[in-house]
């Protein structure tokens, strides 16, 4: 397992592009199944969570080709719709090959996927929305029968606005005949660009962003090009380390829309934030306030997969902070790692209390899923010493080479691999 060595304390200054959003690649190149034919992905990152994707697409027929950050698929043969377990069982997402799969091939075997442990993550209403549409899904000895002779659109009520089902449903409404209406969709800007990829594949989508997304089905589907949007979460990201160690950098390939709530949190902590059109600039001398209450919510609200971040870099604000998780119950493993480094938090059932503490110390610390590592990796950019920030195959499956964008910033970060460092500053 690698692992990251980081020496805290120097400000981030310089420029970077922000990488192809992973939530918005992952459901894009499973739709690539609903008509065969070759695409031409751009801004896919090299990302553990796409290799398996594209690994299964490959189980399943498809050829394809990952390099630098463009994706070239060819479905045009399917040979199977199992999805092997061991893959399943690596990755979330996976179970977005469930609608795609039905409409083209009428029938897909899976198991129940994996991911990050932040909480029971069911899949409830990915199963109510395409039962909805016709699917018959049983379920015995581990595995997940799904069969749909024909899918028929229908009216899909979602009881929570799950991201996944949202797009699970829409994938496979394509290649149903006639209207699904969405009602309760999650309304996340990944959405939008799955709507707007499907459309230019020739599909009738229209809705999303909204909380009712319409899909008015067909079979004249063709294949495209196609280039993902920014990653927001990462640009969150790279933001918050840059404040949290009094930096300035200037990122490219942003999109200021998608993030408006975290710039109005971190605005009024008095983090200065300036952007026009794909650029943002982050500038922050100052020592930052605390915030009283932030609350993860459904898109537009604030996003649950930037809390851990915010709690790290409100770790050394001014004051103390709330943060009370609303969308994954076991969300707060970060907690007793950024305590290690000094920080002082509370948790009481899904609110942690944060009491802004002068300065962090460096320790060896775990990464016990994607998000929690990143607050690790900002936490340690910002403490005094050495830390090590073990498990980094969890940052690995949503940042692209976290310890170079770093590193281009102008931060001591180095992976250690099989007891060895890479040279890239430590
Ligand atoms: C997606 C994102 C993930 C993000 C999450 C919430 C991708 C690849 N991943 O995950 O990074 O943290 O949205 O913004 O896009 N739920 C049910 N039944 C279901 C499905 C979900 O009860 O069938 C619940 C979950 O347990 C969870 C909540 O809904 O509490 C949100 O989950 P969901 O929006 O589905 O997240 P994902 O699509 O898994």
């Amino acid at each position: 397992m690698d692992t990251f060595a980081i020496k805290g304390g120097v400000p981030l200054y310089g420029g970077l592009r922000v990488q192809g959003a992973k939530n918005a690649a992952l459901p894009i190149l499973a739709a690539t199944i609903l008509a065969g034919g070759s695409y031409t992905i751009y801004d896919v990152p090299h990302l553990l969570d796409i290799k398996v994707m594209l690994e299964i697409l490959s189980t399943l027929g498809a050829t394809y080709v990952h390099k630098d950050s463009t994706v070239h698929v060819d479905t045009t043969n399917l040979t199977s719709a199992y999805i092997p377990h061991e893959l399943m069982g690596q990755m979330r997402s996976s179970i977005f090959l469930m609608g795609p799969l039905l409409g083209r091939c009428g029938e897909i075997v899976l198991s129940r996927p994996g991911g990050c442990a932040i909480g029971e993550r069911r899949i409830n209403l990915h199963f109510k929305g395409l039962e909805a549409l016709g699917a018959t899904i049983v379920e015995e000895e581990g595995f997940i029968h799904c069969k749909a002779d024909k899918l028929k659109g229908n009216a899909v009520f979602l009881d929570y606005p799950s991201v996944g089902a949202t797009e699970n449903i829409m994938m496979a409404a394509v290649r149903a005949e006639g209207e699904t209406i969405i009602y309760n969709a999650a309304r996340e800007p990944e959405i939008v660009d799955l709507q707007n990829f499907l459309n230019q594949l020739g599909a009738r989508v229209r809705g999303a962003g909204s909380d009712t997304i319409v899909v008015s089905g067909t079979k004249h589907l063709h294949s495209i090009d196609y280039k993902v949007i920014p990653d927001r979460i990462v640009a969150g990201t790279l933001l918050l380390a840059s404040a949290i160690t009094k930096g300035e950098i200037e990122l490219h390939n942003v999109n200021p829309q998608h993030m408006i709530s975290l710039l109005d949190i971190t605005g009024q902590c008095g983090v200065e934030i300036e952007y026009a059109h794909d650029i943002m600039k982050v500038k922050s001398k100052k020592d930052f306030k605390a915030i009283n209450r932030i609350v993860t919510a459904p898109y537009p609200g604030f996003p649950t997969d930037m809390q851990a971040q915010t709690m790290a870099f409100l770790s050394v604000a001014q004051g103390c902070s709330i943060i009370k998780e609303t969308v994954f119950e076991g969300r707060f493993r970060h907690v007793t790692e950024l305590n290690r480094l000094g920080a002082d938090i509370y948790v009481d059932l899904n609110t942690a209390f944060i009491r802004g503490v002068p300065r962090l110390s460096g320790a060896t610390v775990e990464a016990t899923d994607l998000r929690a590592g990143a607050a690790l990796i900002i936490a340690a950019l910002a403490a005094e010493g050495e830390t090590r920030v073990t498990e980094a195959y969890h940052i690995d499956r949503g940042y692209d080479t976290i310890e170079k964008q770093f590193s281009c910033l102008g931060a001591r970060i180095t992976r250690m691999e099989n007891d060895s460092f890479h040279s890239t500053g430590i």
